[in-house]
């Protein structure tokens, strides 16, 4: 089959179009022919050399992907040839056929494109995992999301939205803080112009954030325990900006917070898969109806994927960004 290969680690130039064995569908595995794949942040990192595959994963690109089932291992129950499927990948998603761990996938419902089921899982579950499963957030909280043009911005606002939460966002530009408010956001604040944290207090009656989803990582960290409320919950799921810091150990103590840390990838099928009925349980009604839809920024067919990354790398998009691979 044909899929984008890395020869070697480096910029979007080593991204190329090859030939690579068809995947072997496991007994516990759907294999999907490709319709469409999205791109993630972690993408650009493997494809670099940062971010290996788990051990056991393909090594070709594609954390997401939509497509038609077109084989079941045998002990896959729920699923039959011919279903639309939209999957959460350890890797392999840039290709023509990929395969998925039956717990990893949903059936795409009827309102959703095959480009926006292919953007759907990776940050929809992410989003879900970490402000849900992990902080519990609750309704009429304040909960501050950094990049929320991104695509687990995007997917964390309509989330936050669907569960009666407050969301407060950063974004890079005025133009994307606009497209945030458009999107859900009840206040969002240009990172560019200022610090956040004072901003968050102004907007929170002096209180603070009950919760920030965090991809900064090391030069946010004091400055997130600064914008917390009190026995507030920072949830770390990104490095963009550092991995080490320096705080005051005594402000934890003193506040009362809690700090989580999580990546999906790395996780079991069998973590996967509860992400995953928890997510339907809670949203599965909404989803079907249409009111979770990744925002598609723009699909390129998989012979543009070195624009795609270009693009991802500048950060220019709002939401998502997707291949066409059929
Ligand atoms: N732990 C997990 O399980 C997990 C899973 C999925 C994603 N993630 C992480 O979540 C983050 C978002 O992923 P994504 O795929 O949604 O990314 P994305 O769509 O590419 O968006 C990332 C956004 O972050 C902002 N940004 C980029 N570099 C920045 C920097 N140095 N400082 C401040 N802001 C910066 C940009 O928005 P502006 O234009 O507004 O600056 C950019 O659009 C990434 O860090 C990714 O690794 C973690």
């Amino acid at each position: 089959m044909k899929a984008v290969v890395v020869e070697k680690p480096g910029d979007e130039s080593v991204l190329k179009i090859g030939d690579v064995p068809d995947p072997v569908c496991g007994d516990e595995d759907l294999l999907i022919r490709v319709k469409c794949a999205a791109l993630n942040r972690a993408d650009l990192m493997q494809r670099q050399g940062f971010y290996p595959p788990p051990p056991g994963a393909s090594e070709i690109l594609g954390l997401e992907c939509a497509g038609e089932v077109i084989e079941l291992g045998k002990r896959v129950s729920g699923w039959r040839v011919g279903d639309r499927a939209m999957a959460l990948l350890p890797g392999g998603g840039y290709a023509e056929k990929a395969v998925a761990h039956y717990g990893s996938a949903m059936k795409v419902p009827h309102a959703l494109s095959d480009e926006e089921a292919a953007a759907l899982p990776e940050v929809f579950l992410t989003a879900f995992l970490n402000l849900f499963s992990l902080a519990q957030v609750q309704r009429e909280e304040n909960v501050l999301v950094h990049g929320g043009g991104s695509g687990v911005g995007t997917a964390s606002l309509q989330l936050l939205r669907e569960a009666g939460a407050r969301a407060i966002v950063t974004a890079g530009s005025d133009e994307k803080c606009q497209q945030c408010l458009k999107f859900g956001a009840a206040v969002a604040i240009n990172y560019r112009k200022g610090p956040f944290a004072p901003q968050v207090k102004a907007v929170t009656d002096d209180r603070g954030a009950d919760i920030i989803l965090d991809s900064i990582g090391g030069a946010y960290f004091a400055e997130n325990l600064d914008a917390l409320a009190h026995g507030g919950r920072l949830v770390l799921i990104g490095l963009m900006k550092g991995a080490t810091a320096e705080i005051n150990l005594a402000t934890v103590l003193r506040r009362h917070l809690k700090i989580f840390g999580s990546t999906l990838r790395s996780r079991s099928v069998a973590e996967k898969a509860k992400i995953v009925r928890d997510f339907l349980g809670r949203f599965g009604t909404a989803l079907e109806a249409g009111k979770l839809r990744p925002p598609v920024y723009k699909a390129f067919s998989v012979s543009q994927v070195r624009d795609a990354h270009r693009m991802m790398q500048a950060s220019e998009h709002f939401g998502k960004i997707v291949l066409r691979l059929a």
